[in-house]
């Protein structure tokens, strides 16, 4: 049984989701990953069929390293959109991100189904991290990691979005903390995200302080948060003007953090436009890739009807991209792609 959340939410959430699938959403700078060229090896001695994209996550197979990216949840077209995700993510044999639950929790929408429908590949929970710091946050957490039965839980960090929205949470104190302490006491990895903006490579120095052994950049170069609450905004949208594209290139973050904290499990998002970009992210030292804009597109059409075909063959276009990135590098699998020939801005 569902129940209608406050109509506000619900409202926000539909705005959202029809403002994330058009061209004003997405951010004006890169997500910079046409600054790696992977050098073509016109020898690759492989046989196209036996190179391999596969991976473990989480304790499960996945035929490549990707992660449908959190998105949504907590309305009616938000759930069906997750169901469809939830099956192609199964199918395909990549994980998934759900969108921020707590909506779905303070409403009592059960979200066992999304983990029926997707029993063999991981599913990551959501909650912000202004949640997580709230009195009941830790509690929050756990009911929406047994809600899901989750493999592990993101907790995004988006002060920025906070901001921009007209009703957005303001107050930002204690969240550092109140992620040490989900570290502790959740039974599954906890993994902090940003949404659009990117973490810093001593944002990921505190968060590693904290026990978070994973990290998902969220760069800029995607889906862009500021331009799509400024979109909403009735009034008082002029000073965001200079934000629109505040944010660490997804590229740079990774390469930052990646140098400054190796044991650092990495994540890349943000803009990750295909398997191309994917892979290179891989190459560059990203354990996985999640992208979202993408599938959500791939998902709706611009009627907002379901289309599940179209979902399953972009996924299935990503791993044909990725596949044809480790052949043409002459790569088996991907660990021999880490050590394949490339270079960063021509040098
Ligand atoms: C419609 C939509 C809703 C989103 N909602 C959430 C959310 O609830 N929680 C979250 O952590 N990230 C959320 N995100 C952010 C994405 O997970 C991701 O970090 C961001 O879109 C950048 O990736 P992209 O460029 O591949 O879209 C949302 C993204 C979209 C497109």
């Amino acid at each position: 049984m569902t129940t209608t959340p406050e109509p506000k939410t619900a409202d926000r959430k539909n705005i959202h989701l029809d403002l994330a699938r058009g061209p004003q959403a997405q951010s004006q700078i890169s997500s910079q990953f046409d600054r790696i060229e992977l050098t073509h090896n016109a020898l690759p001695e492989l046989n196209f069929d036996d190179v391999s994209t596969a991976c473990r996550f989480l304790g499960r197979r996945l035929s490549m390293p990707l992660i449908i990216g959190a998105m949504t949840g907590g309305t009616d077209r938000a759930d069906a959109i997750n169901l469809t995700l939830a099956k192609a993510a199964n199918a395909a044999g990549v994980a998934l991100a759900v969108g921020s639950q707590r909506a779905s929790i303070e409403d009592g929408r059960p979200q066992k189904t999304i983990r029926q429908l997707a029993p063999d590949v991981p599913v990551i929970g959501n909650l912000g991290g202004v949640q997580l710091a709230r009195p009941d946050g830790i509690d929050l957490a756990k009911r929406a990691v047994e809600n899901l039965e989750a493999d592990a839980i993101f907790i995004h960090l988006n002060p920025l979005q906070e901001i921009a929205q007209p009703e957005g949470d303001r107050d930002w104190r204690g969240v550092e903390a109140a992620i040490a302490e989900a570290v502790n006491q959740l039974d599954c990895p906890v993994i902090v995200k940003e949404v659009g903006a990117g973490l810093s490579a001593s944002v990921a120095g505190r968060l590693k302080a904290a026990g978070v052994r994973m990290v998902d950049v969220a760069g800029i170069g995607g889906t862009n948060w500021t331009r799509i609450e400024t979109l909403r905004r009735e009034e008082h949208a002029d000073p965001m003007t200079p934000f629109l594209d505040w944010g660490i290139p997804t590229l740079d973050a990774v390469m930052a953090i990646r140098d400054e904290h190796p044991d650092l499990q990495l994540i890349a998002s943000g803009g990750i436009r295909h398997g191309l970009d994917a892979a290179k992210a891989i190459w560059l030292g990203a354990e996985l890739v999640a992208a979202a804009g993408h599938f959500l597109r791939a998902t709706e059409n611009d009627d907002a009807q379901l289309t599940p075909e179209r979902l399953a063959s972009a996924l299935a276009d990503w791993r044909l991209q990725m596949q044809m990135t480790l052949f043409l590098t002459g790569s088996r699998d991907l660990a021999a792609f880490k050590r394949a020939e490339g270079v960063i801005d021509g040098g």
